[in-house]
């Protein structure tokens, strides 16, 4: 069951394959005879240095792959230099998180029908140290996922959604601890609109991402409405199937963006080469979900501190045998793409 909820997608699993397929369609131009001897992965995200443009998406139930769950993911992010962005559905709240040490972290939002608790959490989450909020926008209603009604997947009893305990639930109160985590599912607001964005920014003073962008057009109205930046995701496929993969929704929403805003990328990314190619179409950064729970179930703290050192170690070797020593010298030349020359790239993989 918790093997299920972590690596399924919604229905026919269309984009989730898709998500992978479409790194395999770009193919480098690698520049050569250049000195790589040293070679600089580091990058500023919102003002915070951080080791390399790779981070930790939020992903919820994290104690359900181990028993120190968001913790380990914690320790093994600070340990790497990198941000962690803590889910709202965590199974450790952001005090327990922040208690881990030092180390830069965001909190990813739901927002509730009832703005008290949502007001409530980003009060928490600010005194806690954490940088930013990561709205999540793709998520009015949750995705169809066949595995988890097959399995009827329920947060296993001895777990609860730490963030929402001594909250004053107002209404939401009603929930036992078991039942909290189907509860809070049922109370995400589906009318949420650009208008609680701006209503958001009244609460905090903490940047806020909106993470869940595919288009240009919601790009736009992102950077109007005073996003701080655009992740583009498609909630590692789990919510409307057969939209495009990520990394081919990357280039216009950075066109639209028009440099005003970071854009960052998360969907599939599983390999240092992955990296460079969305850094190449013009993403700051990006973020990995599965790679986490599945190291974080293998063996903990070690597992997430490994899984981020080999995708630093492949990062670094792309760029060095494409010729860039900082993630400035990596340009859109570095790349073709299926939409540059159709007929020159091989048949995509399915
Ligand atoms: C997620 N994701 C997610 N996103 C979010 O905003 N809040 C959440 O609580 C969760 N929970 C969650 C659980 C699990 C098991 C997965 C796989 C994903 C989405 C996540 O932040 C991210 O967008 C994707 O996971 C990125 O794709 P990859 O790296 O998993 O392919």
């Amino acid at each position: 069951m918790a093997y299920d909820y972590y690596a399924s997608g919604a229905e026919d699993q269309w984009t989730l394959q898709e998500n992978r397929n479409a790194f395999s369609r770009i193919l480098f131009r690698p520049r050569i005879l250049i000195d790589v001897s040293k070679i600089d992965m580091t990058t500023t995200v919102l003002g915070f240095k951080i080791s390399m443009p790779i981070m930790l998406a939020p992903t919820a139930f994290q104690k359900m792959a181990h028993p120190e769950g968001e913790y380990a993911t914690a320790r093994a992010a600070s340990a790497a230099g990198t941000i962690m962005t803590l889910s709202s559905w965590a199974t450790s709240s952001v005090e327990e998180v922040a208690s881990t040490g030092p180390g830069i972290r965001f909190f990813q939002l739901y927002v509730y029908r009832d703005r008290n608790v949502v007001a409530q959490l980003v009060r928490r989450a600010e005194r806690a140290g954490f940088k930013a909020i990561a709205l999540t926008v793709d998520t009015p209603r949750l995705g169809r996922r066949e595995s988890d009604i097959k399995n009827r997947f329920t947060l296993p009893p001895f777990l609860t959604l730490k963030n929402f305990e001594g909250l004053d639930l107002g209404k939401m109160d009603k929930a036992d601890d078991s039942g909290l985590a189907s509860y809070v599912a049922g109370q995400i607001d589906r009318t949420l609109s650009w208008k609680d964005v701006k209503w958001l920014q009244t609460i905090t003073s903490l940047p806020i991402l909106v993470k869940g962008v595919l288009t240009a057009e919601d790009a736009r109205i992102a950077v109007q409405a005073g996003a701080a930046g655009i992740i583009v995701s498609n909630h590692g496929a789990r919510q409307l199937d057969y939209v495009p993969a990520t990394i081919m929704a990357l280039e216009e929403v950075v066109k639209a963006a028009q440099g005003r805003v970071p854009v960052f990328l998360d969907g599939g990314v599983r390999r240092g080469t992955d990296v460079f190619k969305a850094l190449a179409l013009g993403a700051s950064g990006i973020f990995i979900g599965r790679p986490v729970v599945f190291s974080l179930a293998a063996e903990g703290e070690a597992g997430v501190r490994k899984v981020l050192s080999m995708l630093r170690e492949e990062f670094e070797l792309t760029m060095a045998l494409s010729g860039c020593r900082s993630l400035k010298e990596i340009t859109r030349q570095h790349i073709m793409t299926d939409w540059d020359s159709p007929r020159a790239l091989p048949a995509p993989r399915l």
